[in-house]
């Protein structure tokens, strides 16, 4: 028998809905909110607003997409957590009205574990899948983390940032150079035309799998202060070069870290997944990898990088195979928890 799953996606700042049948996608439908592009970073109260606003219009051009009736739907899957509780709220109530009208179970999903899941994907262009254990560097707008992921449902995190996360870093650097949020695809892009090298920030030391980032943050902050005194052009006639620097002193930072965990476990399958899996720099560096240190390296297909539904559909296809389903009662979380 074949199975339909409604993954619902609101944690953050966009609102997306996707139809799963059994491992495929049939609709993935996003709606990006260009409401918080000017202050810097999600603004969360307009965030949960703007969920509002677009969930069922998304729902619906998503069934719509997928060409099927909401009755033939099998369980409902949406974003518990970890994100904003304003948002998360919005899909949680969604979902949960749906599945009781629809009288279909409710699927809870973590949005870090859905990342890592979205390799699973039925995609032609992607047939091969990790295997298990694998390594997955997992890289977003609120999180870094370096998970042993031993099968679907078993991750552990055995690296993590003990502050900034790295997405977090490309879009404060983005906001120094006054580029509009999210800054970190803006960053890869003027990075291709620059000189990785031109600006050498200094890397933490930080012990075992962690990573820090703050440090970065700051000395971003008052190089670019120092220069602007010299020259008030500074970062309009360098952008490329900052940008470029920036975005490789993030990459090794990762790197170095992902290296020794894949020395310390011996694993030598290794995936990224997250927002800044997106970033071309990264993407490239790990195909490198694959070639110097013969990782089988796995690279997510560019739309499911950053944030989407599909992945939380695909989340909820495997606990709906093992009948892992949701109260009603259940309430969103802000924090991550594994
Ligand atoms: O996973 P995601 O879409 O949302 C969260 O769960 O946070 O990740 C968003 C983060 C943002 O910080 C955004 O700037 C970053 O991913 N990002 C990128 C790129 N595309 C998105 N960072 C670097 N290069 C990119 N191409
Ligand atoms: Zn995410």
């Amino acid at each position: 028998m074949e199975t339909y799953i409604l993954g619902i996606e609101s944690s953050c700042d966009d609102t997306s809905a996707a139809v799963l049948r059994d491992n495929k996608i049939l609709a993935n439908v996003i709606a990006n909110q260009e409401v918080h592009k000017f202050y810097g970073g999600v603004v969360p109260e307009l965030a949960s607003r703007a969920h509002q606003q677009n969930i069922i219009p998304v729902i619906h051009k998503a069934l719509d997409a997928a060409k099927i009736h909401k009755n033939q739907l099998h369980a409902v899957a949406f974003t518990n957590g970890p994100g904003l509780l304003g948002s998360l709220l919005v899909g949680a109530s969604f979902a949960k009205s749906f599945s009781m009208a629809l009288g279909i179970p409710l699927i809870e999903v973590n949005h870090m574990h859905a990342h890592i899941l979205a390799h699973f994907i039925e995609d032609p262009q992607q047939p091969q899948k990790p295997e298990f254990p694998f390594l997955c560097l997992t890289v977003s707008g609120g999180h870094t983390q370096i998970v042993l992921v031993k099968n679907h449902f078993q991750m552990e995190v055995i690296g993590q940032t003990i502050d900034d996360a790295a997405g977090e870093t490309f879009d404060k650097a983005a906001k120094i150079m006054g580029l509009p949020y999210p800054g970190g695809p803006l960053i890869d892009k003027l990075a291709k035309k620059g000189n990785p090298h031109a600006i050498p920030f200094p890397h933490p030391k930080i012990p075992e799998l962690n990573f820090s980032f703050s440090g970065l943050k700051t000395s971003v902050l008052y190089y670019l202060r120092d220069q602007l005194k010299k020259n008030p052009q500074y970062i309009e006639e360098n952008k490329e070069d900052i940008s470029a620097s920036v975005q490789y002193t993030i990459i090794e930072i990762l790197m170095n870290k992902l290296r020794k965990a894949a020395q310390q476990t011996g694993i030598r399958h290794v995936a990224i997944a997250g927002g800044v899996s997106a970033n071309s720099g990264l993407r490239q560096t790990m195909l490198q990898e694959q070639e110097q240190s013969g990782w089988k390296v796995y690279i997510p297909k560019f739309e499911y990088s950053t944030d989407n539904a599909a992945m939380i559909a695909m989340a909820g296809y495997y606990k709906f195979q093992e009948g892992d389903f949701a109260h009603q009662q259940v309430t969103p979380y802000t924090r991550y928890s594994d």
